[in-house]
C-alpha cells in the first residue's frame, strides 16, 4: 500500500457538500446534510477532514463524554480507499479524545464490513457486544467495538 499523508483539520460548514457526497456513496441510510451541518456547528464534537492535493477525500465524527469516546462515523471516498486515509483520520479522533480526557473508543460497525473491522482492529479494537438488527437497508447486527485509549 502506497501511504499517503492527507491534511487532517476541523470541518466547516464549506465542506459539507463534499462529506455529503462521499457519505451517500459509502453508506445505504447515509446521515443527512443537515445532520454534518450541525456537527460543523457544535465545538464539542470532533468533525474532522482529511484533504488530499486540494480535495476533501475522507471524514470522522466523534466526541468524548467524560472519560468515554464515540466514533460515530467515518468513510473516505472510494477512489480515496487503501491509502491509510481512513487509519490516518481514526488515529486523529483518538488522539483528541485523549488529549480530552477520554480513556476508551466505542463505535458500532456492520458485521459484515470487512474493510471497516480490519481497519479497526489494526487500532486495537475488540469486540464487546453486538446489538442485533441496529441498521436499516439492509438490517444488519452492529458489532459493538471497544480500544483503549490511555496515553502512552
Ligand atoms: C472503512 C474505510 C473507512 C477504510 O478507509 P481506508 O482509507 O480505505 O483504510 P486504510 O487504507 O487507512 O486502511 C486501514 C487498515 O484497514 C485495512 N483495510 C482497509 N480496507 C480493507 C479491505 N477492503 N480489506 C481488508 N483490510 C482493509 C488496511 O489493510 C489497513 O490495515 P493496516 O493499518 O494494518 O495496514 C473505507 O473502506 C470506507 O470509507 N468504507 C465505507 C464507509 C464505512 O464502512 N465506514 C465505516 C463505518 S463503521
Amino acid at each position: 500500500m502506497t501511504a499517503v499523508r492527507p491534511a487532517i483539520r476541523r470541518a466547516t460548514r464549506d465542506d459539507v457538500p463534499r462529506v455529503v457526497e462521499i457519505e451517500r456513496s459509502s453508506f445505504s441510510d447515509p446521515w443527512t446534510p443537515g445532520a454534518f451541518r450541525s456537527a460543523a456547528d457544535e465545538e464539542r464534537l470532533d468533525f474532522l477532514v482529511a484533504e488530499h492535493e486540494g480535495r476533501v477525500v475522507g471524514y470522522s465524527v466523534s466526541w468524548g463524554v467524560v472519560d468515554q469516546a464515540e466514533l460515530a462515523n467515518l468513510a473516505v471516498a472510494a477512489d480515496a480507499r487503501g491509502l491509510g486515509i481512513g487509519g490516518q483520520l481514526l488515529d486523529a479522533a483518538m488522539a483528541l479524545a485523549r488529549e480530552a480526557g477520554c480513556e476508551s473508543m466505542h463505535l458500532e460497525v456492520r458485521e459484515s464490513n470487512v474493510a471497516a473491522r480490519a481497519l479497526y482492529g489494526s487500532r486495537g479494537f475488540a469486540e464487546v457486544g453486538r446489538r442485533r438488527r441496529y441498521y436499516r437497508a439492509p438490517v444488519e447486527d452492529a458489532l459493538v467495538l471497544r480500544a483503549e485509549i490511555v496515553a502512552g
